[in-house]
């Protein structure tokens, strides 16, 4: 199967071979700038209040003109909301609320047209408990062939009254549930999501078939949701929750990123090569070390997976310098390409963590103590978490690797915490565990579009989450007319990324200065990030400035600056 090449952004694509121009459409992802879309709360079409694929194509001008090379969708397919959408009913189809399948061919067209690949996202390690599959199960009743789907097993206690292990899940709160005729079944997150049984030959087939389908219709990649889950050794006796965190996460775990998960993206890959260009994949993969990360990179597997270390970093110059360091050089190992990430749907946003006070003499972590401590939104210096996250994107944007933006950071929006148990969504706030206390709702508020008119022209009168009056300052219409916004930060800084990106090495550039980091690329292209509050002097060489501002010559505190001694000709 070959697809119609994309728009290629080469400028000597003429005189490019066949062969060259191959590689090219089948390495795009390497160093590609891919966008996030929270589909429910991007743009709202039908004014029902959640956003929707007809939503996501009235604004393809606005992806094209930011400049990205690709959408990362999270999941538009049928589902009860339990997770947001991670609570997959059917894999093969559109949530009626988002749209139809048609709208997706539409959407999809659309922005190949304009040169954007799109990436789905596939839940493999559990279904919702609609999936006709469950519910299959749930009427078959025990020692079923239904219930082999998924992970059925008697009680403990006379009457089997007890879950089998006091296993937690991931959200919190029990990870058994019981069914009506008292067997368990297990879920690693919301009770609305049994996991699957991934040594059932149907369950692997079916996933097959789903990955044929969306590559069938177009679409260039996939991002594996927690990818290391899928393989489970639940031979009895199963181990108590102590002892399952006391083992080793050596490949041997009965949970977690054992080794024979490979085995199923081996498979999938030998999919992704039926095609031209073959289809990408990256990996959301939550394992003990970088090591057993790259195996989910590997080009026989999902060949790219992703790399939360800065996300998880403070903003400080030596834990991003390390992190860097590390990730290149693994990736460089592995040939696989790495992946840069401060925001997604799943974590504070980063212009708000990296405004929090100091806990404990040190900046807080990803935002979590806050979060969970329901933090007063006055706790926060805003500026200043703007003025880092800002500085920290054009550090990401200049690294070699593909970098992860997520919807919204574009526009420098915070988290919003004022938002009412009654309103919340998130099954992390509902059960307390992992994303504990506010949960993960603050950053998944509707996209403010305009600053006047309902809903910040979200597209009808109210959204599905409340969005907070100082939305209207970080509107895009309002950004879009300001040369010193965030938004066209971004826009500038992924047109000149296009103009500058080459090879994937970097060389540090020594500065006598802790907080200073600075790197050249092969081209000469130079990124300067200072973490200090003390300005960065830049020698005269090197004013050359392309992106970011210099004063009285020097790079001012909490900011970065792109230098090219060879200024680009337009
Ligand atoms: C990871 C996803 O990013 C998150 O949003 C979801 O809740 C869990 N996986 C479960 O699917």
């Amino acid at each position: 199967m070959t697809d119609a090449l994309l728009v290629d952004t080469d400028t000597d694509t003429d005189t490019e071979s066949a062969d060259a121009r191959r590689t090219a459409a089948a390495t795009w992802w390497r160093q590609a700038a891919v966008y996030q879309i929270y589909p429910r709360s991007f743009a709202d079409a039908d004014g029902d209040g959640l956003g929707d694929l007809p939503g996501i194509r009235s604004r393809v001008d606005y992806l094209a003109e930011l400049g990205i090379d690709a959408v990362w969708l999270s999941p538009f397919y049928p589902s009860a909301l339990a997770d947001g959408g991670y609570d997959v009913a059917d894999y093969r189809d559109v949530d009626p609320r988002l749209g139809t399948l048609e709208d997706f061919d539409e959407l999809i067209a659309a922005l190949h047209e304009r040169g954007i690949r799109v990436i789905v996202d596939i839940v493999p390690n559990h279904t919702s408990d609609l999936h006709e599959w469950f519910q299959e199960a749930l009427a078959a009743g025990r020692a079923s062939a239904a219930r082999d789907r998924y992970v059925f097993r008697e009680g403990k206690g006379a009457s089997g009254e007890e879950p089998p292990t006091d296993w937690e899940s991931v959200f919190g709160g029990p990870a058994w549930e019981r069914v009506e005729d008292g067997q368990w079944y297990f879920h690693n997150f919301a009770t609305e999501q049994p996991d699957l049984n991934w040594d059932h030959p149907e369950v692997r087939a079916d996933f097959l078939k789903t990955l044929r389908f969306w590559s069938d219709r177009g679409v260039d990649g996939f991002r594996i949701d927690v990818a290391h889950m899928l393989t489970k050794d639940l031979t009895e006796p199963l181990p108590s929750r102590a002892e399952l965190e006391q083992m080793p996460q050596d490949g041997n775990h009965p949970l977690l990123d054992r080794d024979d998960v490979h085995e199923v993206y081996a498979e999938w890959r030998r999919v992704f090569e039926e095609y031209d260009p073959p289809r990408t994949a990256v990996a959301e993969a939550w394992v003990s070390s970088p090591e057993r990360r790259a195996k989910y990179a590997s080009a026989e597997g999902l060949g790219q997976a992703f790399n939360f270390d800065l996300l998880e970093a403070d903003f400080d110059a030596a834990e991003f310098r390390t992190v860097i360091t590390d990730n290149l050089a693994q990736a460089a190992e592995t040939g696989s390409s790495t992946t840069w990430v401060l925001s997604n749907h799943d974590v504070t946003r980063h212009a708000t963590r990296y405004g929090l006070p100091p806990l404990a003499g040190r900046p807080v972590k990803q935002g979590t103590e806050w979060v969970a401590a329901g933090g007063p939104q006055t706790d926060i210096d805003r500026d200043r978490g703007l003025r880092r996250a800002r500085a920290a994107t054009l550090l990401l944007l200049g690294l070699p690797g593909s970098t992860y933006l997520y919807q919204g950071e574009e526009l420098g929006l915070q988290e919003v915490a004022a938002i009412t148990a009654e309103q919340r969504q998130d099954p992390a706030f509902f059960r307390g565990g992992e994303y504990d206390g506010l949960g993960r709702d603050g950053c998944r508020v509707p996209l403010p579009w305009s600053a006047d008119g309902p809903a910040f022209g979200f597209g009808g009168a109210v959204a599905h989450l409340p969005q907070p009056a100082w939305f209207a300052e970080y509107a895009v219409d309002v950004e879009a007319a300001d040369p010193t916004s965030t938004l066209s930060l971004y826009r500038e800084a992924l047109r000149l990324r296009r103009l500058l990106q080459t090879g994937e090495h970097l060389e540090w550039v020594e500065t006598g200065r802790t907080d200073v980091v600075r790197f050249a690329r092969p081209n000469g292209w130079q990124v300067v990030t200072n973490f200090g509050t003390e300005p960065f002097p830049l020698e005269a060489e090197h004013d050359a400035v392309v992106l970011g501002a210099i004063q009285a010559g020097a790079v001012p505190g909490e900011s970065t600056v792109w230098t090219m001694p060879d200024v680009l000709s337009e």
